[in-house]
């Protein structure tokens, strides 16, 4: 029923959706009425319904990245590209899963209370490049956002990020500015920093896995069991970045939604915070979709898609819509490339919040003046 969606949500489409005020009631009509569709204007399908998404991301057809073109053309030849083609987010079967059944076991065994004990203490490392204020300044909360969960995740990997608040803040702001250049708003500047900020990492990582990762850490049994089963040691060091980077606008926007929520429902202030968070990746997402790239022609949700085609698939459609068996947080993907860092990214969304309030941070005052970053894909606050 396309009119009925012209009629009562004009000025939003699936891709506007992600940083729109309130997308929910869009995504609600879509699921139950065009689970699955070809939005010419967009070029693209949309998969809304869960069991679509579901399908989609099921699909032995439906690919990661198109076929032909492993690394999107604006990064491919640079040092972002390099790292970019080795992440196992971004690659299939043999490329892809052995070294994520590494990862999985060795994110879940991260237990959530000692992800937390980290996140304190770099806390109070990233004290040090703060002034003295009563309240917590919005930019210091955007600076935190995206800081404290990359550095805390370094810490749990046993990376040297940790030393000083100088160090720390400078490693968090390369993992950005490589997060930032996959994206497709990314302009010229933005690529050429991400570059810059692919060979820092790579610079760092490496003089890092050389001599200074924690012995008691779980990355050097990591690099024990990649060796061997015969995975090469740049794919493990790339992915050894790709943990930071995925958790970077993820986890920060996972916080962010939270002291939202927090600010809009401050009755509920006293509710334990990772049931908040738990609550907001579901209800409303960081990561609101993805997308998947036709192989083969292919039939999809009883359409027929064509090699080439591309599925926006809605995650917070899919989330919000009610029509799930289960209650599940969406966001975090599913299938074969689910995330493997949900629990970590809750604890370390959780910690960031506890302790950007501990410093005086007021969700109430911050939900009055926000706007979401430019994103198709991520819905982050940015606070005024
Ligand atoms: C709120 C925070 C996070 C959200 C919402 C999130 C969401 C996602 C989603 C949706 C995917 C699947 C992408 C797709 O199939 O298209 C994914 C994959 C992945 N995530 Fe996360 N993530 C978060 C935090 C993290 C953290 C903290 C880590 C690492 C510790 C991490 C590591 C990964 C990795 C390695 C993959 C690739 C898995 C694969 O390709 O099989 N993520 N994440």
């Amino acid at each position: 029923m396309p009119e009925t969606i012209t009629a009562n949500f004009t000025g939003i489409d699936p891709l506007s959706a992600v940083t729109h005020p309130d997308p929910y009631p869009y995504y609600r009509e879509l699921a139950a009425t065009r689970p699955f569709f070809q939005e010419p204007r967009l070029g693209l399908w949309v998969a809304a319904g869960p069991r679509e998404v579901a399908a989609v991301l099921a699909h032995p057809d439906c690919r990661v990245r198109p076929p032909a073109q492993p690394v999107p053309p604006a990064l491919a030849g640079t040092a972002a590209g390099a790292l970019f083609g080795r992440l196992i987010r971004m690659n299939e079967g043999a490329a892809h899963a052995p070294l994520k059944a590494l990862l999985m076991p060795m994110l879940a065994a991260v237990d959530p209370g000692v992800a937390a004990q980290r996140a304190g203490a770099m806390a109070r490392v990233l004290d040090a490049g703060e002034a003295a204020h009563a309240a917590m300044p919005a930019a210091s909360v955007n600076r935190w956002l995206f800081a404290l969960p990359v550095v805390s995740l370094a810490a749990v990997l046993g990376l040297p990020l940790a030393r000083d608040c100088g160090m720390a803040l400078e490693g968090a702001r390369q993992v950005a500015a490589f997060a930032a250049a996959q994206s497709p708003l990314a302009d010229a500047d933005t690529v050429r920093a991400g570059a810059g900020a692919a060979r820092w990492l790579g610079t760092w990582l490496a003089s890092s896995l050389a001599g200074s990762v924690a012995a008691d850490g779980p990355l050097p049994a990591l690099q024990h069991a990649a060796q061997a089963a015969g995975i090469e040691a740049q794919a493990v060091a790339a992915n050894i970045i790709g943990l930071l980077v995925q958790a970077c606008e993820a986890t920060a926007g996972l916080a962010g939604n939270t002291l939202l929520w927090l600010g809009r429902n401050p009755s509920a202030g006293g509710m334990p915070l990772q049931g908040v968070v738990a609550r907001v990746a579901q209800d409303d997402p960081p990561v609101q979709n993805t997308r998947r790239f036709l192989a083969a022609d292919s039939e999809l949700c009883g359409h027929a898609a064509k090699a080439g085609d591309t599925v926006l698939v809605l995650l917070a459609a899919a989330s919000c819509s009610g029509l799930a068996d289960d209650a599940r947080a969406w966001t975090f993907g599913h299938g074969r490339h689910a995330c493997p860092g949900d629990r970590l990214a809750q604890a370390l969304a959780a910690a960031t919040v506890s302790a950007l309030r501990a410093r005086g941070a007021e969700p109430a005052a911050l939900a009055r003046a926000f706007r979401y970053r430019p994103s198709l894909s991520a819905r982050i606050p940015h606070f005024l």
